[in-house]
């Protein structure tokens, strides 16, 4: 049997925002005048907004309080949310959405398992507003990935076991996510190398190719 569900992580796999999340971080961090590059930003992928900025002020001099964090991590989204603007359905590939499509109609119902708090805004830019069984995302979790929350709850949502559903991630913190929930992964991108996925994937298309072993 395929899997009955399957979980989408959302930048990354469904869409490229790595792009806008790096001018962004990259602008609020030049303000506070400590230093972020791309290699910085690689390991912010999958991680929550808070998490991120823990890991962007690791090179700091300075201690900053709770309240001056927020402040901070909230600029950082205002600059973001203003470059989510540029992105329009013609950011969804035809190879995404034919694959997703694709899934559908044999049967698979299709969720989303994203930390981004900003899911739906990105969902509505993309033309997916309304197309997924169900969306788990960052508004709904207390922990992000590498806490399976995002994901377990996605399954609750859909009403199956982790068993019966397969994760999609770009993120070697999200297969960890996928590995502590039990469920099975396919990785594409850095995914694809982390030891434990149990698909490794050239390109997102390769999912149609996934034959279950039970
Ligand atoms: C995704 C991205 C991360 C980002 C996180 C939170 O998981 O891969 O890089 O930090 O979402 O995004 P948000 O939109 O809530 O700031
Ligand atoms: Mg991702």
């Amino acid at each position: 049997m395929f899997y009955k569900g399957i979980i989408f992580d959302l930048d990354g796999v469904i869409c490229f925002t790595d792009k806008y999340h790096y001018e962004a971080w990259k602008e609020t961090a030049d303000e506070i005048d400590v230093y972020f590059d791309e290699v910085i930003n690689n390991r912010l992928r999958g991680i929550s907004r808070m998490a991120s900025l823990e890991i962007i002020l690791e090179r700091s001099q300075k201690e900053y309080t709770k309240e001056e964090k927020e402040k901070i991590a909230y600029e950082k989204n205002e600059r973001y949310k203003k470059l989510l603007h540029q992105m329009s359905p013609e950011d969804l590939s035809a190879e995404v959405k034919d694959t997703l499509d694709t899934l559908r109609q044999r049967g698979c119902k299709l969720a989303i398992g994203s930390s981004s708090r900003n899911t739906k805004l990105i969902l509505e830019r993309l033309g997916l507003k309304g197309y997924f069984d169900a969306v788990s995302d960052g508004t709904n979790i207390t922990r992000s990935k590498p806490d399976p929350e995002v994901f377990l709850k996605a399954a609750e949502f859909l009403g199956y076991a982790p068993s019966d559903c397969l994760v999609v991630e770009d993120a070697l913190a999200g297969i960890d996510a996928a590995v502590a929930g039990g469920f099975d992964s396919a990785g594409v991108g850095e995914a694809a190398t982390h030891g434990k996925v149990t698909y490794p994937l050239k390109t997102f298309s390769d999912l149609l190719k996934i034959e279950r072993d039970s």
